[in-house]
C-alpha cells in the first residue's frame, strides 16, 4: 500500500540489499542450514516453482530433494471448503475474551485440524483493524486496538505452529476495507504505521509466523513496496534476539503486480495466475526468463526458495507430514478421504463462545434465568436457514443464526446449534415453554409470541464479508450500522408487549442501538458476536448462569456512526482512490475519548454477574524520560532490549459478590500531552478467575517499547519526557485505579 515515509528511512531503505535473508535465532538458523544445503541440489526451475501456485494454494512437489509440495488453505476461523473439520468462533470473539489462553487454545485447536487435513499453511491469522466500524472483513481481525490485535496475533500463531503448521499473517498492511480494495491507496503516515498498523505483525514476527500475506495494490502496490517489505519487515523487524528471523511472504491472492515484484521483496505468488484463470504467471516461466534477462538476479530467487524451504523445514514439515487428503475445489474427488480432525474442540470451541459473550445490559436482574415458566423467542437469528448451515457460497446470506460473516474467512459448518434448539433443549429441565416466530418481519407474529411470556428474547443480526460478494446489498462492507431485516422495530415491537424484553445480537461489529436501548422494557442486552458451530450451546451458559459473563467489547459501540473517527470512503474514482488515514492515532476508543464522545458501550466493557473492587495498585521501576530506543537499524523495533520488562503494576482483585467468574482488568497508560497520544492507550489485560470472598493478585509488565513512540525524526522508539500515567480498570472508561510511573 501507499506509505508515506519520511526522509530518513526513504534514504535508509535505498541502501537495503533485496536479497540475502540474515538470520540469528537458532530455530531458523537450524532452518536456514538445511534450507541452503537443498537449494544446492535444485535448478532455476525448481527454485521458481517453489515459488509459483500453478492451482489455488498449492506449490508442487520436487521428487529431487523429497519436498512434498506446499497445500496452502483458508481460512483464520477453520479448515475451509472441506468436511468434518470445526468452525471456530471468528477472531472479533477470541478478541472479545481478553483471555489469552483461549487465544493460544484456539489456535492450537485450529492448527491440530490444518494438519489433519495435510494442510502445510494456514491462511490466517488476520490482523487488519475496525478502523472503519463498518468495515467488512474487520471481523475476521481482532478489532480496534493495536494490543489487543497483537497478543491475539501472537497466540494465535504460537498455537497453530506448535502443532506444526505454518501460520501466515495477514494482509500486511493498511487493508481496512473493502470498497476499492484492489484499487486504493491507504494513506498512512510514519508514526501512525508504527504505533498502530505494523504491531500486530511486530508480534507476529515474535510469535516466529512463518509467512506474511501482502495485501492489495495502493498508490505502490502491497506487493512490490521496498518501503513496507523490505523496509519495514525485513530490515525493521527482522531480527529481535534469538527468537526472530526470516519468514517468507507471499502476496494475496492475484495480488502480485509483476515479475519485477520479487526485487520488492515478494517470495511466492498466488495462486499463480495472473487473473483468475490465466495461463501464465507473473512468476513461473515468466521469473525462469527475468533471470536470464538479469532483470531479477538469481540471487533473489535463491532468497526466494531459502525463504519458502526454511518455512517448511522451520516447522519440521520435511518428516512425517500427513499428505493432503481433501479437495477443496471438488467435493466428489477421490482424494477426499473425509478424515475427521474435529477431536474435542466442540468443548473449547463453546467455551470461547461463551467467554466471548458480552453482557451490556442487565436490569432487575433478568439474567440468568431462573426457571421461566414461559419463554417467547423471536428473531430468524434464534433458527437454522431451512435449507442447511452450509448452503450459501462462502457463507454470503443471512439467514438463520449468525455463527461467521461471509468470504474467503469462512469454513463449513459441521453442524450450528441454533439458540432455539439450545433454548428449547435446556427449558426442558426447568418445565419452561418454549414459544417462537423466526420472521423477522412479521410483526404481529413477533408481538403474539411475545406477549405474556416471562420473558421474551428478540434476536438480531448484522453482516458484512469480503467484497467480492454482495449480500442484501452490501458489497462487503456495511452500509451502516443499523441492525438488519430491520431489527430495530422487532426490538420495538416485541418490548411494546413484553416488560422483560432481552436483545441477543450476533453481528460482525457495532451496531447502533439507540432506538430502544433506553426502553425500560428491555431488560437485557447480549452481544454473542460470531461464535461459530456451537452459537446456540455457548448462548445458554451465559443465559442460564453456568458462565459467569466475562466477555469485553474490543470495539466501541457509539451513539451513530457519525461518531466514530473513520468511515468506510464510498466514493468511485477515476483510477485510485485515495484513503487517507487521517483520523491518525485516535481510532475506535482513542476518538471517542480525545473528542470527548460518550459511547453508549465503551470499549472493554462488559457486565458479570458478580462483582469485583479494585485494590492496591503498586506501579515500581521505571524508565527515563526520554529514554531512546535502539538507533534505526536492522531489527531496532525487536531489539530485545527495547521488549525487556522495565516497569511492574501490581494490585489486588477481589470477588465482592456470590457467584464465582472471571474478572477482566485493562491496564492504560497515558502519555505526557506533549507525545500528542490518545488519552489512554490499551497496554494490558487478563483474565483472572475469583470465587466469591476471594482475592487474586494480578501482575502486568511494561517495557520500553509500550511505553513509546515512534520517532519520525530519529527513526526509533522513544519514552516521551514528562510524567506517564497508569490506569486499572475494568474498561477503557471504567477507571478504578490510579498511578503513576516513576
Ligand atoms: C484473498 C483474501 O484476501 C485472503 O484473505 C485469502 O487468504 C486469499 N484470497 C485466499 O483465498
Amino acid at each position: 500500500m501507499k506509505f508515506s515515509y519520511s526522509s530518513v528511512v526513504t534514504a535508509a531503505i535505498a541502501l537495503l540489499p533485496v536479497v540475502s535473508a540474515q538470520v540469528n535465532s537458532s530455530e531458523w538458523n537450524a532452518a536456514y542450514a538445511k534450507a541452503k544445503s537443498t537449494l544446492a541440489l535444485l535448478n532455476l526451475s525448481d527454485k521458481v516453482s517453489l515459488a509459483t501456485g500453478y492451482c489455488t494454494g498449492n506449490i508442487p512437489t520436487i521428487p529431487a530433494i523429497n519436498f512434498t509440495g506446499l497445500c496452502l488453505e483458508d481460512s483464520a476461523l477453520g479448515v475451509k471448503d472441506t468436511d468434518y473439520s470445526s468452525a471456530f468462533p471468528a477472531g472479533i470473539n477470541v478478541a472479545a475474551t481478553f483471555n489469552r489462553t483461549l487465544m493460544r487454545q484456539r489456535g492450537v485447536a485450529m492448527g491440530q485440524e490444518f494438519r489433519g487435513k495435510g494442510v502445510n499453511i494456514q491462511l490466517g491469522p488476520m490482523m487488519n483493524f475496525m478502523r472503519a466500524p463498518a468495515s467488512g472483513r474487520a471481523w475476521e481481525g481482532f478489532g480496534g486496538d493495536p494490543y489487543l490485535s497483537g497478543e491475539g496475533a501472537f497466540e494465535t500463531i504460537t498455537g497453530i505452529q506448535s502443532q506444526g503448521v505454518q501460520a501466515v499473517a495477514k494482509h500486511f498492511i493498511d487493508y481496512e476495507q473493502e470498497h476499492s480494495r484492489m484499487s486504493s491507496s491507504s494513506n498512512v503516515d510514519d508514526r501512525l504505521q508504527h504505533e498502530i498498523y505494523l504491531h500486530p505483525f511486530l508480534r507476529s514476527v515474535q510469535a516466529n509466523v512463518a509467512a506474511v500475506m501482502c495485501s492489495y495494490i495502493n498508490g505502490t502496490y502491497a506487493c512490490e513496496n521496498n518501503a513496507t517489505l523490505n523496509g519495514l519487515l525485513k530490515y525493521e523487524l527482522a531480527f529481535q534476539g534469538c527468537k526472530l528471523n526470516g519468514w517468507f511472504r507471499y502476496d494475496d491472492w492475484t495480488a502480485t503486480p509483476s515479475t519485477t515484484s520479487a526485487n520488492d521483496g515478494l517470495d511466492m505468488t498466488m495462486p499463480g495466475d495472473i487473473f483468475p484463470g490465466s495461463i501464465v504467471s507473473w512468476f513461473g516461466e515468466s521469473l525462469v526468463l527475468a533471470v536470464q534477462l538479469g532483470t531479477v538476479p538469481e540471487s533473489r530467487v535463491d532468497d526466494m526458495a531459502t525463504r519458502i524451504l526454511a518455512g517448511w523445514y522451520l516447522l519440521g514439515q520435511e518428516q512425517g507430514y500427513p499428505p493432503v487428503n481433501f479437495d477443496s475445489k471438488d467435493p466428489l474427488s477421490s482424494v477426499n478421504q473425509h478424515v475427521n480432525v474435529q477431536g474435542d474442540h466442540a468443548s473449547l470451541i463453546r467455551t470461547i463462545g461463551a467467554a466471548s459473550t458480552v453482557l451490556l445490559k442487565n436490569e432487575n436482574n433478568a439474567l440468568p434465568l431462573n426457571k421461566p415458566k414461559t419463554i417467547g423467542i423471536i428473531g430468524n437469528d434464534a433458527g437454522p436457514n431451512p435449507l442447511g448451515p452450509n448452503i450459501c457460497i462462502a457463507k454470503g446470506c443471512d439467514i438463520g443464526i449468525l455463527g461467521m460473516g461471509w468470504g474467503s474467512g469462512t469454513a463449513n459448518y459441521p453442524y450450528l446449534i441454533t439458540p432455539l434448539d439450545a433454548i428449547t433443549n435446556r427449558s426442558s429441565l426447568d418445565g419452561t415453554q418454549v414459544y417462537s416466530s423466526l420472521d423477522d418481519f412479521d410483526l404481529d407474529a413477533a408481538a403474539d409470541t411475545a406477549s405474556g411470556k416471562d420473558v421474551a428474547f428478540v434476536f438480531i443480526t448484522a453482516d458484512s464479508g469480503e467484497g467480492s460478494l454482495t449480500v442484501e446489498g452490501n458489497a462487503g462492507d456495511r452500509n451502516n450500522l443499523q441492525a438488519w431485516h430491520s431489527g430495530d422495530a422487532l426490538v420495538e415491537k416485541v418490548a411494546s408487549v413484553n416488560n422483560n424484553t432481552i436483545v441477543v445480537v450476533n453481528t460482525v461489529g457495532p451496531i447502533v442501538v439507540e432506538a430502544w436501548i433506553d426502553n425500560p422494557n428491555v431488560t437485557g442486552l447480549v452481544w454473542s458476536g460470531l461464535p461459530g458451530e456451537e452459537a446456540g450451546n455457548s448462548l445458554i451458559d451465559i443465559l442460564y448462569g453456568a458462565y459467569n459473563p466475562s466477555g469485553r467489547l474490543p470495539y466501541t459501540i457509539g451513539k451513530s456512526i457519525d461518531d466514530y473517527a473513520a468511515q468506510i470512503n464510498t466514493s468511485i474514482p477515476i483510477g485510485i482512490l485515495e484513503i487517507p488515514y487521517s483520523e491518525g492515532l485516535f481510532i475506535d476508543y482513542r476518538h471517542f475519548d480525545e473528542a470527548n464522545i460518550t459511547p453508549r458501550y465503551e470499549y472493554g466493557f462488559g457486565l458479570s454477574y458478580t462483582t469485583f473492587s479494585y485494590s492496591d495498585l503498586i506501579v515500581s521501576g521505571s524508565v527515563s524520560g526520554a529514554a531512546p530506543g535502539p538507533s534505526y537499524g536492522f531489527g531496532s523495533s525487536l531489539d530485545p532490549s527495547l521488549h525487556a520488562p522495565v516497569v511492574f503494576v501490581n494490585f489486588t482483585l477481589t470477588n465482592t459478590g456470590n457467584i464465582a467468574g472471571h474478572e477482566t482488568p485493562q491496564l492504560y497508560i497515558s502519555l505526557p500531552a506533549s507525545s500528542q497520544s490518545p488519552p489512554y492507550i490499551l497496554k494490558g489485560f487478563d483474565s483472572v478467575f475469583i470465587n466469591p470472598g476471594e482475592s487474586r493478585e494480578v501482575s502486568m509488565e511494561l517495557s520500553q517499547y509500550d511505553l513509546s513512540i515512534w520517532n519520525v525524526v530519529t527513526q526509533r522508539w522513544e519514552v516521551p519526557s514528562g510524567t506517564i500515567g497508569v490506569t486499572v480498570g475494568a474498561s477503557s472508561r471504567d477507571h478504578r485505579l490510579t498511578g503513576v510511573i516513576g
